[in-house]
């Protein structure tokens, strides 16, 4: 099965979704994932090592991103947003201006605040909306989602890298109640990492994968080769778990700093004091590989990930045996 509902909505040969990736999902990541027949996904940070000084110079980041993603790759890509409380919210609204200008192919709509406003400006400038929840991924949530004209949902397990949800909830518990759930295609996310655990998601009923972690480990991620080497020489039970903010749950490779905030966790710190001393933590650990003051939030899909590779043997991996 090469074609099916998710390539045929996203123009990709295969239905394998590069998620976006704070600091490490850059153009040429992206263009590496579109060349082996994926859909790369630009993260809110793409191709920075520092902090955007305003909202105006995020987007003016972004929009040199994109362009150049487009100069590597004549192949469609998409661009995450992560929609917060619209009086505040100043970077998601120019975003999706950007993506919609820029012709991006589709919005990675991040988050549990589902607004219909936002939907219906994606969705009428022609944009796919492929929708994520953030800390609440239920099957009501999705069948809202789907209701207001998402195109695709992203089915979340407490399994990925990234923030984690309220519930711990694993991917291969929470696909079928999806699946189920909705008629749009569903993507997978959370510990997707070689032949087997697609072939796992698939026979679920999942169309697609929306993997992370398993492309830190390439050669075309700019994330930092510390982060690269524990990723090949270790598993999922050496991450730790803790409490935070501003999700409820994060999960990171044991450095100082995550042992620290594991602790303070255990003890009954309140999340927002946890939440206070992640600030940066997770740039300097995916950009700089620093290891006492960094956070490296990821799936425990590390188990099946034992070499770094280029991004095409991955993908071919992935798809060994459904496309
Ligand atoms: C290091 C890292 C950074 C992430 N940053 C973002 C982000 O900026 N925006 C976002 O929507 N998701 C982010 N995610 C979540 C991914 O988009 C995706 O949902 C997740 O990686 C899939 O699970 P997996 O890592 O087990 O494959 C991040 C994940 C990781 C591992």
């Amino acid at each position: 099965m090469t074609k099916n509902r998710v390539t045929e909505i996203l123009g990709s040969e295969k239905p394998i979704i590069q998620a976006p990736m704070d600091w490490i999902t850059d153009a040429k990541l992206v263009a590496a994932v579109n060349a082996a027949g994926g859909f790369g996904f630009l993260a809110p940070n793409a191709g920075q090592t520092t902090n955007a000084k305003s909202p105006a110079e995020a987007v003016s980041r972004m929009k040199n991103e994109i362009e150049q993603t487009k100069a590597l790759t004549d192949r469609p890509f998409g661009l995450c947003v992560l929609p917060g409380d619209p009086q505040t919210d100043q970077f998601t609204a120019p975003m999706v201006d950007l993506a919609i200008e820029e012709g991006v192919k589709a919005i990675a709509y991040v988050g549990d605040r589902l607004i219909p406003e936002l939907f219906a400006k994606i969705k009428d400038n022609g944009l796919i909306l492929i929708y994520r929840a953030l800390n609440n991924p239920s099957v009501e949530q999705f069948k809202t989602a789907a209701a207001m004209g998402a195109d695709m949902v992203v089915v979340t397990g407490f399994d990925h890298g990234g923030d984690l949800p309220y519930k711990s909830i694993s991917t291969l518990e929470l696909i079928p109640q999806v699946v189920d759930a909705v008629d749009i295609p569903v993507l997978a996310d959370g510990g997707i990492a070689d032949r087997r655990t697609v072939n796992a998601v698939f026979a679920l009923g999942a169309e697609g994968v929306y993997c992370g972690t398993v492309f830190i480990a390439s050669d075309e991620c700019p994330a930092n080769k510390t982060i690269k080497n524990f990723i090949v020489s270790n598993n999922a039970d050496s991450l730790v778990l803790f409490r935070g903010a501003p999700s409820p749950y994060y999960r990171s490779i044991p450095t100082t700093l995550a042992l620290k905030l594991q602790q303070m966790s255990r003890q009954g710190a309140a999340n927002e004091e946890i939440g206070k001393l992640m600030r940066g933590a997770v740039r300097n650990a995916l950009v700089d590989g620093d290891m006492e003051n960094g956070l490296a939030t990821l799936g425990n899909g590390i188990s099946n990930i034992h070499a770094i590779r280029p991004v095409k043997e991955i993908i071919d991996d992935l798809t060994h045996d459904v496309a």
